[in-house]
């Protein structure tokens, strides 16, 4: 693992994206401030301060390991989830890309391809992490958020947070490459908050209401007997 800090960008997905021929596998890419964040379906990831994280991590795995690539996102929110389990706080996955606490959201995953002449150059796993914010600050956004520092209720040392976060990350990363989404199912199903109860998923073909009957080995929801493997939960 390697970590290139950058005290000002305009995403750090973006960056990895522009200079991925020069980044290796497992690099960190991290900033203090973040001027165009970008969240899913082009949604905007607010810059709440210095305090908070917006990182990127450049994953450039083996053709043969394609089967697992789609999981990384799953992968990505199980380890947020034991990291924050580590500060004493139960969060739970929204499929596929939110972690939420009590139903607020602290943490959102947008996973992007590079791709060049049908050639896959790296997988970038860009990661907004609210750690310490201000209450005051969410009143730009229409939704349910939080902190880690509101939830402790004590500043969160960023450093020691993005160590934890990464080791925790990288500690099992090989493994769940060669064995797949199987490896973490069970506890992925533990952490996830929608098994059992009613959900809609959008997808870019279809909307779709019934009960999340389960998950499949390799990771895909089941409603109504179908299997989905991309969407949203509405
Ligand atoms: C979402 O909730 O829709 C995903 C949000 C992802 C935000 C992170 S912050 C670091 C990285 N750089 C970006 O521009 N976006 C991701």
């Amino acid at each position: 693992m390697k970590f290139k800090y950058l005290t000002k960008i305009n995403s750090t997905n973006n960056y990895c994206k522009k200079n991925i021929d020069n980044l290796d596998d497992k690099t960190v890419v991290h900033t203090s401030n973040q001027t165009n964040g970008r969240g899913r379906f082009n949604r905007v990831w607010i810059d709440l301060g210095t305090e908070n994280i917006f990182m990127s991590i450049v994953l450039k795995p083996s053709k043969d390991l394609k089967s697992v690539y789609s999981n990384l996102t799953q992968y990505t929110a199980l380890k947020l989830a034991e990291t924050f389990a580590k500060y004493n706080v139960e969060s739970k996955i929204k499929w596929p890309n939110d972690i939420l606490i009590k139903g607020k959201k602290i943490s959102g995953i947008l996973a992007e391809t590079v791709i060049r002449n049908n050639e896959l150059k790296g997988i970038i796993i860009g990661i907004g992490i609210n750690l310490n914010a201000n209450e005051k600050d969410f009143s730009n956004i229409n939704k349910p958020v939080t902190a880690l520092n509101l939830e402790t209720k004590t500043k969160i040392d960023k450093e020691k947070f993005l160590n934890n976060f990464t080791n925790t990350f990288f500690k099992d990363y090989e493994i769940f490459l060669k064995k797949g989404f199987l490896y973490i199912k069970s506890e992925y199903e533990n952490n996830v908050n929608f098994l059992g109860k009613e959900i809609t998923i959008q997808n870019l073909n279809e909307t779709i209401t019934g009960i999340a009957e389960k998950i499949t080995d390799d990771g895909a929801i089941v409603i109504n007997g179908k299997e989905f493997f991309t969407g949203d939960i509405l």
